[in-house]
């Protein structure tokens, strides 16, 4: 459901996938029409005509934020599973319905934070989990790129629910998130000054960690910069790869970088800032986190795994990055549980 940006490459992904096979495209423009027919595959306008019309296995929901919620529904009430792309919804009240429908009818919805399924961040997790950094004192993140002008020919992008903090940063809040836990607390300051939209361009901002760690993270999409996880990484699918660190850890007994992997001590390993550090590269499997997402959405609508993003994880995502947004707009430090109360 909805062939743009990324509908584009879901369709690739399914029709390179030899578990998969792409049998019908939702989406009421004429290129999406055009997509489809050159591909060959059957064309709806209305999403829940398809699903009628198909009966898929499951179904890929990449449409503006805003349509998430009733497309995922439509889905859960016709007992499909679904993939839908983040933002779970455009509002919590949104979001909160899709948990409701979800966790009630047990039709499984997978949200598509695709860093998830990246080697680099599962194994950050394990690390940390297993206490390979010691206590986690503190993490700095950053996601810094330059959007060509063109992008913002899609007007939902320019208005408020289609800003680079739902769209971008809510990636690095979901990553955080799944390795080092709920963040509580968020301070931030948020600025349009350079393209002068309604939705902000800039941020920095302040977290604190339910299990004490605090973090601090700097985003825009009006900076020439390689310090973004998409690009360090190389696993995003339309950024340059150029390898580095976007993501850095810092505990009692280790630091780590990623998506880089360097792990750095001290040598000795009792030693202190006066010690040598010595950095360890950490291996990872190599695989690609859109296909691993796709892998681990063909288990989910085979009923062989859970998803690893419930439509619940999803929606505390989506509150954290609300409360970055109100922190600025309101210049206030705000509470997750505020945004869900
Ligand atoms: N996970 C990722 O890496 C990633 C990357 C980009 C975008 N996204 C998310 O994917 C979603 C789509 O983003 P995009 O950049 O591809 O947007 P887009 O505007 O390029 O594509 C949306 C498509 O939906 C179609 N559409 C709109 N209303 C429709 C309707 N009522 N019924 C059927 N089709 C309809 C449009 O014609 C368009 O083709 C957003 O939620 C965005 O946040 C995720």
């Amino acid at each position: 459901m909805g062939a743009g940006l990324i509908g584009r490459e879901h369709a690739a992904l399914l029709r390179a996938n030899p578990r998969a096979q792409l049998v019908g495209i939702a989406d009421v423009s004429e290129a999406g029409k055009s997509f489809a027919d050159g591909l060959g595959i059957p064309h709806f306008t209305d999403v829940g005509e398809m699903l009628d019309a198909i009966k898929p296995d499951g179904a890929i929901i990449a449409l503006p934020n805003v349509l998430h919620v009733d497309a995922a529904v439509a889905c859960i009430e016709r007992g499909i599973p679904s993939l839908v792309e983040k933002p779970i919804a455009d509002t919590l009240e949104a979001a909160m319905r899709l948990v409701e429908a979800t966790e009630r009818t047990r039709v499984p919805v997978l949200i598509g934070h695709q860093r998830r399924h990246s080697p680099d961040i599962s194994k950050a997790k394990r690390m940390v989990g297993e206490g390979a950094l010691g206590r986690l004192v503190a993490v700095n993140g950053m996601w810094m790129a330059d959007k060509p002008e063109s992008y913002f020919d899609v007007e939902w992008r320019r208005q408020a629910g289609g800003g680079p903090l739902l769209i971008n940063l809510i990636h690095d809040i979901d990553c955080l998130r799944f390795i080092c836990g709920d963040i509580d607390n968020v301070m931030a300051f948020t600025s349009n000054a350079i393209r002068n939209f309604e939705v902000e361009d800039t941020a920095s901002v302040s977290l604190q960690f339910a299990s004490g760690t605090l973090g601090t993270l700097l985003m825009s999409d009006a900076a020439v910069s390689p310090f973004n996880w998409d690009t360090a990484a190389g696993q995003a699918l339309y950024f340059p790869h150029q390898p580095g660190n976007s993501y850095f850890l810092a505990g009692t007994k280790a630091a780590l970088a990623l998506p880089g992997m360097d792990l750095w001590r001290h040598e000795p390993e009792t030693g202190n800032w006066q010690d040598p550090l010595v950095r360890q590269h950490v291996s990872l499997d190599g695989s690609k986190a859109y296909e691993n997402q796709l892998n681990h959405f063909l288990d989910v609508t085979a009923g062989k795994a859970k998803p690893l993003i419930s439509a619940r994880d999803g929606m505390v995502t989506l509150a954290t990055v609300l409360a970055i947004a109100r922190a600025g707009q309101e210049k206030r430090p705000v509470a997750v549980s505020e945004m869900l109360s």
